[in-house]
């Protein structure tokens, strides 16, 4: 069995790519390496490691001309949501326009794949006033992010409606772990936070530090990922990735300072607009589909700190 990972080299992308390749799945990745790390993934061989832009359409279709694939994980985007807005037309090319593609190729050259599955996000919903979070929510995207990821979601769909293409999006909530790379200022809050303490520095709170977020540890993510891979009364579906439990930063920020027996300075700044107040998933869907989180966020935030010793240690 054949796997093309698309983002295969980045945080999230190398922690699927592990699962498959501990099941016996060949991986393949496709990465520009914009965000991602050939460190990220050491266990898979050069050779089926494309470095290549998601956008080379012709790249992407020679793949699908060569290689029959059993499965394919489509997580590579402009993942910033600031880029976004900064880069309207060149991040619905990655977002948008790539994703059809990928859809298309499947639908031309690999038409008896198992499992096509998009990475979606929990910024499809926008402000909402009703919480928890559910796929039967209304969507309310505030940003060209928001809306590349509703419009490549509804195309995964759309494949499968119209052509019988077994595909499935999961709308991620906050994931955070291992590998996660804190550079910037808008990526996982957790690995920010994480970073500050590493380096004993000054923590910027955006607003009161009570916005509340859904925080799901990367192994939870591998658990539902790997539920609905091998599940096929799916197909056509949306499921929230969540754990279906909120957490205000400040409990986070307090969690990291019990575990590193020590606190850096802080400060409390405006509320950047367009910021979400309060947000966590109704995971009931996934649930039903034997869904269970393992991992509260103490427990979450002490395995990230544990990987993160064993690897330093290593160095
Ligand atoms: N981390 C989260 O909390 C979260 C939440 C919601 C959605 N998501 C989505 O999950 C997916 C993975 O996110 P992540 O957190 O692992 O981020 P990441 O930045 O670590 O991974 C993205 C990967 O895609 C690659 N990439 C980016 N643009 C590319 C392009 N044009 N061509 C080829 N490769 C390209 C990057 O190099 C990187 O390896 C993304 O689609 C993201 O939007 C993540």
């Amino acid at each position: 069995m054949k796997a093309l990972v698309t983002g295969g080299a980045g945080f999230i992308g190398s922690h699927i790519a592990k699962k498959l390749v501990d099941n016996n799945i060949e991986v393949h990745i496709i990465d520009n390496l914009s965000t991602g790390n050939l460190e990220n993934i050491p266990f898979i061989p050069k050779s089926n490691i494309h470095i290549k832009d998601i956008t080379d359409l012709e790249y992407i279709e020679s793949l699908f001309q060569k290689f029959e694939y059993t499965y394919v994980i489509h997580l590579a985007a402009m993942v910033s949501v600031v880029e976004t807005i900064e880069k309207p037309v060149q991040s619905n090319e990655v977002n948008i326009d790539a994703s059809l593609n990928l859809l298309n190729c499947i639908k031309e050259y690999n038409p008896n794949i198992q499992k096509v599955i998009f990475a979606s996000s929990a910024a499809v919903y926008g402000k909402l006033d009703g919480l928890p979070k559910s796929v039967d929510s209304p969507i309310n995207p505030l940003s060209p992010y928001a809306i590349q990821k509703y419009a490549s979601e509804q195309y995964t769909k759309m494949y499968n409606d119209l052509y019988n293409i077994p595909t499935i999006s999961l709308r991620f909530f906050n994931i955070y772990g291992p590998r996660q790379n804190p550079k910037s200022d808008y990526s996982g809050v957790l690995s920010i936070i994480n970073q500050k303490f590493i380096e004993n520095q000054k923590f910027t709170f955006f607003g009161d530090g009570e916005q509340t977020r859904d925080f799901v540890y990367i192994n939870d993510l591998v658990q539902a990922f790997w539920l609905v891979l091998n599940n096929d009364n799916v197909h056509g579906e949306v499921f929230n990735i969540g754990t279906g439990k909120q957490t205000t930063l400040n409990e986070v920020f307090d969690v990291f300072q019990e575990n590193y027996n020590y606190t850096i300075p802080y400060e409390y700044k405006e509320e950047r607009q367009g910021d979400i107040k309060y947000s966590y998933a109704d995971v009931t869907k996934l649930q039903k589909i034997g869904y269970s989180p393992q991992y509260t966020i103490k427990e979450g935030i002490r395995e990230y700190l544990k990987y993160n010793e064993s690897t330093l240690d290593e160095k």
